[in-house]
């Protein structure tokens, strides 16, 4: 499996997930401010993964405290917040680092500094367990003999190891099922094509790649078994913010009698906002849409819009799984359960 977030003596190790494909390069984090910017770039990307990147980042951050305790402590939190808006295991993350820092206030400075560092390698190997709860529970969801239609990363290098949604694809595999996947490409920053296509090949998992546009066609031919994709972020009465084009996905999958599921830990859920329209969207630069690979695709001076995110309401939703089992629908009730759990 592939490793793609690590503590280590030098600091916090990730693979550079905008140079896979093609290369498959380590770059170390030295400090906090490196974790931001590898964050704000996109060298680290997927809402658990940036949960776990934003731990570590706290944790490199308060191996050496400048000034004031609390003041240092707000001042490392708040730049690891300000990187992206939208996957709230960000913020998840950051509260409860936080939190446990101010819980040893006062205690010597190398405890403080190794209890941060032990809680953001257990961040980390939840994370891990927490997948494999994912797909555990499912697996059983998957049709067998089918083709599985998802959209973006929410693979292992969307998270510490083993995936979400491809998590779910990955224990169906082992359980046995005969699955191939159909993975839409997810312009403009190309995550299935780069990421999934990248980690399902490399696991030998059948695989297709499609351009987004492709989905209509593909789900209203009847092969498609299911459509899983991941979440950044999951309102209360069960909206789902996901990379742009779910939302697309999600409606023509409903169209065609095709179950759509959600492949998410509880950490996603923000039981906080009564609905997805109080998700913050993140707007991305324009050179995004206007450039592939640094190659100009549109004429100069056009306007752009790049939204990263959508919402797919819950009525498109048939069900979210989760680490502690399926909620269904009404999501308000049962997302409430499973978060109390
Ligand atoms: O912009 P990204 O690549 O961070 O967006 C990632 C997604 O939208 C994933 O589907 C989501 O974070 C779930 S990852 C398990």
């Amino acid at each position: 499996m592939v490793e793609t977030i690590q503590w280590a003596d030098a600091g916090v190790v990730m693979i550079d997930q905008t140079r896979l494909p093609r290369e498959e390069v380590y770059v170390t984090c030295r400090t906090y401010q490196e974790v931001a910017e590898a964050i704000r770039t996109m060298v680290i990307r997927g809402a658990p993964a940036l949960g776990v990147a934003a731990a570590m980042g706290v944790a490199l951050g308060m191996q050496r405290v400048e000034g004031e305790f609390r003041a240092h402590l707000d001042r490392v939190c708040a730049t690891l917040a300000a990187t992206r808006p939208t996957a709230v295991n960000l913020f998840w993350a950051i509260d409860r680092m936080k939190r446990l820092a101010l819980k040893l206030e006062g205690q010597p400075h190398d405890q403080i500094a190794a209890e941060l560092v032990a809680e953001a390698q257990r961040i980390r190997e939840e994370d891990i367990e927490i997948n494999r709860a994912i797909g555990r529970h499912g697996a059983p969801l998957v049709p067998d003999g089918k083709r599985v239609l998802t959209h973006c990363n929410a693979g292992a290098l969307a998270t510490a190891g083993y995936g979400t949604a491809l998590g779910v694809i990955r224990a169906a595999v082992e359980a046995g099922k005969k699955i191939a996947v159909l993975a839409d490409e997810t312009r403009p920053f190309l995550q299935g094509a780069r990421l999934t296509a990248w980690e399902l090949q490399r696991d030998g998992i059948e695989t297709t790649l499609i351009t987004d546009n492709m989905a209509g066609y593909f789900l209203k031919r009847g092969d498609i078994g299911c459509v899983i994709v991941g979440a950044d972020r999951i309102a209360r009465n069960g909206d789902v913010a996901n990379k742009i084009g779910t939302y697309s996905v999600a409606v023509l999958a409903k169209e065609n009698g095709v179950p759509f599921y959600v492949a998410a830990p509880l950490s996603t859920l923000d039981l906080s906002l009564a609905s997805g329209d109080e998700i913050p969207i993140e707007q991305r630069p324009a050179s995004e849409v206007t450039h592939v690979f640094g190659v100009s695709v549109a004429p100069e001076g056009i306007h752009v819009e790049n939204p990263a995110f959508d919402v797919t309401p819950n009525r498109y939703v048939t069900a979210i799984i989760t680490e502690k089992g399926v909620a269904r629908p009404p999501f308000e009730e049962t997302l409430a359960v499973f978060a109390q759990k």
